[in-house]
């Protein structure tokens, strides 16, 4: 098990849609964590290219997230609504808006591409894969790594063979890994997820949501965790692919809410103009309005203008720290040390 050869017990979060790099991959791993790459958004080539740019820098263990495709269809009319509405607001500041599209985010071609050129770990965000695309990835040699945000998914993941799982807590940045986004939905804080899958479930667990310091990482770890997955924490390190003006919201200390205005799904990100001006009003239909959405923001972060990116962040972003990648993975693990001692002596 890939957790068991960690030297520190870190894993880095899969950043898409622009943090997320092979030299930050790399730096992770080499520190002893696991690093992990993004393949969200991306086509299974540029997926492949990244997997040998990580591998020309680093020969330790890292892993790769995929995004599972969404096969619900939303509403039609409410996602035209929305888009006239945000068609209105892009008029007035200059902006462009996209068409709705439905894609799978090649999905058949990067499973063909894990399966005939494996890594260490394969993780899955948005949903349990069949168990047949888990038993293929398994035999190509890979552990299978799935994400649940709630007790009845984290059961549903160890039905279809999972190896590890990744318990998202409403803290985290970024999209709800939830199997599907709908109105309502359980959301969960990581302390109180972790305490119920620790007892509910016998595979390893690893924490992810909120966790920016090794004090953080010492009660994920002292709730069960094998391992605390880190995002918003290493989205300042140089090696991030991280935007300017993203950089800048994260240093604030503006807080953070849930939305589905950028999107369609439920995602957590430093609130902003567009998030309050239109979160009220977005359907849920993900990814079309991802791409009624892209020009827009693509334009945003060229011009550096933060009121219209999709600022994803967990809710402990203000504890992100400009530093080497390494350093960050030395630290965390040094100050989770000192917090469990900390602790014990508390108990004491
Ligand atoms: C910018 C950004 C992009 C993300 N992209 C992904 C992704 O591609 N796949 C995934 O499983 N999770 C993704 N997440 C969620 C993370 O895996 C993780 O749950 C989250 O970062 C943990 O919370 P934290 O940011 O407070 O550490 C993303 C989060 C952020 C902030």
């Amino acid at each position: 098990m890939v957790l068991d050869d960690l030297a520190v017990p870190i894993v880095l979060a899969p950043l898409a849609g622009g943090p997320s790099t092979p030299e930050l991959t790399a730096a992770v791993s080499e520190a002893g964590g696991l690093g992990f790459l993004a393949s969200g958004y991306l086509s299974a080539e540029t997926t492949r290219d990244r997997i040998e740019a990580v591998r020309e820098l680093s020969s330790r263990p890292f892993g790769v997230n995929v995004f599972v495709p969404d096969d619900s269809s939303p509403d039609p009319q409410a996602v035209a609504a929305y888009r006239d509405r945000l068609r209105a607001w892009a008029d007035q500041r200059g902006g462009t808006i996209g068409e709705p599209q439905t894609t799978d985010d090649d999905w058949d071609r990067k499973l063909e591409l894990l399966t005939a050129d494996p890594v260490s770990v394969v993780s899955f965000t948005f949903g349990c894969p069949s168990r047949e695309v888990i038993e293929s990835l398994k035999a190509a040699g890979s552990e299978v790594w799935l994400t649940v945000t709630n007790p009845d998914e984290a059961a549903e993941a160890r039905g279809a063979g999972a190896d590890v799982l990744v318990a998202q807590g409403a803290e985290a940045g970024g999209h709800r890994a939830s199997f599907v986004d709908r109105p309502g939905l359980p959301v969960y804080g990581l302390l109180a997820l972790l305490q119920i899958l620790a007892r509910t479930e016998s595979l390893p667990l690893v924490a992810s949501g909120g966790i920016a310091t090794g004090a953080g990482l010492a009660a994920a770890l002292c709730v069960g965790a094998r391992a605390g997955q880190c995002g918003t924490a290493f989205m300042l390190c140089p090696e991030a692919g991280t935007s300017p003006a993203h950089r800048e919201a994260l240093r604030s200390g503006t807080d953070t809410a849930l939305t589905r205005a950028f999107t369609g799904r439920l995602a957590r990100g430093i609130r902003n103009e567009f998030m309050d001006e239109h979160s009220d009003r977005a359907p849920i239909a993900y990814p079309q309005l991802h791409y009624v959405t892209a020009p827009l923001r693509k334009e945003a972060r060229e011009r550096g203008d933060a009121g219209a990116i999709n600022l994803w962040a967990g809710e402990a972003h203000q504890l992100a720290e400009e530093r080497p990648a390494a350093e960050m993975v030395q630290s965390l693990a040094a100050e989770a040390r000192e917090a469990l001692e900390t602790s014990r002596r508390l108990i004491d």
